[in-house]
């Protein structure tokens, strides 16, 4: 396995390979989500490729992005494990020559960003969708790997590559969770004791949602008051019903129906996602 900091070793490298190149964007500190996506792709692909790069560009002014954990070496011998043939962890440098309001960035529309996580975090999805569109251009990948937790950034990404032509295939891959039902998520590991412990009523809230939906209970009113109920105590940012094919806010629950939260938990204020297909 090959650790790369530059573009013109990565360009080198990726010229030499024969076969499909399966890409996973993160931003470090790896967990069984990640590897789920890493597994995936070298199952699908003769070659892997993992970016490790925490990306400034998506950052809002007060976000986590100097705490936000940077853990190359275990990083790597996760990657190393699973068969990965490339990781490329370039300095921000190496990736932005200017300041964002220099960049020409790749800006999804009003639409879809101005809903959901992109309403409380504005500028993220311009920037989430310009380092994506890099690192697709870099690596010339035939496939890339995102998780489900991240459902907006998912639908977001598959509407960049629609709209522009992009010749790769968006791989969705399934939330992993803990035993306890607890998404993961590098960020789980700012929780404090007494946050993780309020943090399990998110997915609470989600499951609940599709209990009571199974039992026949379809008014979206009742059941976000219910989840209410489970999340007290949390901050809660949202809890929307969209299609998931569109992302459009529904009025009703139907089989497209996927139901998101955002929350953040009292101690850390760690700000964590989740959501549900009603129907899977
Ligand atoms: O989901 C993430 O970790 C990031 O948003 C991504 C896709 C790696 C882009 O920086």
């Amino acid at each position: 396995m090959k650790i790369i900091d530059n573009i013109k070793e990565l360009k080198e490298e990726i010229n030499k390979l024969k076969g499909s190149i399966g890409l996973v964007p993160t931003m470090g500190a790896l967990h069984d989500g990640h590897l789920s996506l890493i597994k995936k792709s070298v199952m699908q692909n003769e070659n892997t490729i993992v970016s490790i790069f925490v990306n400034p560009i998506q950052f809002g002014v007060n976000e986590d992005l100097d705490k936000y954990p940077r853990q190359l070496k275990q990083d790597a011998s996760l990657c190393e494990k699973e068969g990965v043939n490339i990781i490329f962890a370039p300095k921000v440098s190496e990736m932005y020559s200017c300041e964002k309001n220099n960049l020409t960035l790749i800006c999804p529309p009003y639409e879809v960003v101005d809903k959901l996580c992109g309403k409380s975090r504005p500028g993220h999805f311009d920037g989430v969708c310009s380092v994506v569109a890099k690192l697709f251009n870099l690596t010339k990948a035939t496939r890339a790997y995102f998780g489900q937790k991240d459902a907006q950034q998912l639908f977001i990404v598959k509407k960049m590559v629609k709209d522009l032509n992009f010749d790769i295939e968006i791989v969705p891959c399934p939330i992993v969770r803990e035993e306890d039902n607890l998404a993961l998520s590098s960020r789980n590991q700012y929780l404090t004791e007494n946050d993780r412990k309020l943090a399990l009523n998110i997915s609470k809230a989600l499951f609940n949602i599709k209990k009571l939906f199974k039992e026949g209970i379809s008014d979206i009113k009742v059941l976000i008051d219910a989840s209410l109920k489970i999340m007290d105590g949390l901050d809660v940012e949202y809890i929307e019903f969209v299609d998931k094919n569109t992302f459009d806010f529904q009025t009703k629950v139907d089989r497209n129906t996927l139901v998101l939260i955002a929350a953040r938990v009292p101690e850390s204020k760690t700000r964590l996602i989740d959501n549900i297909d009603i129907w899977e």
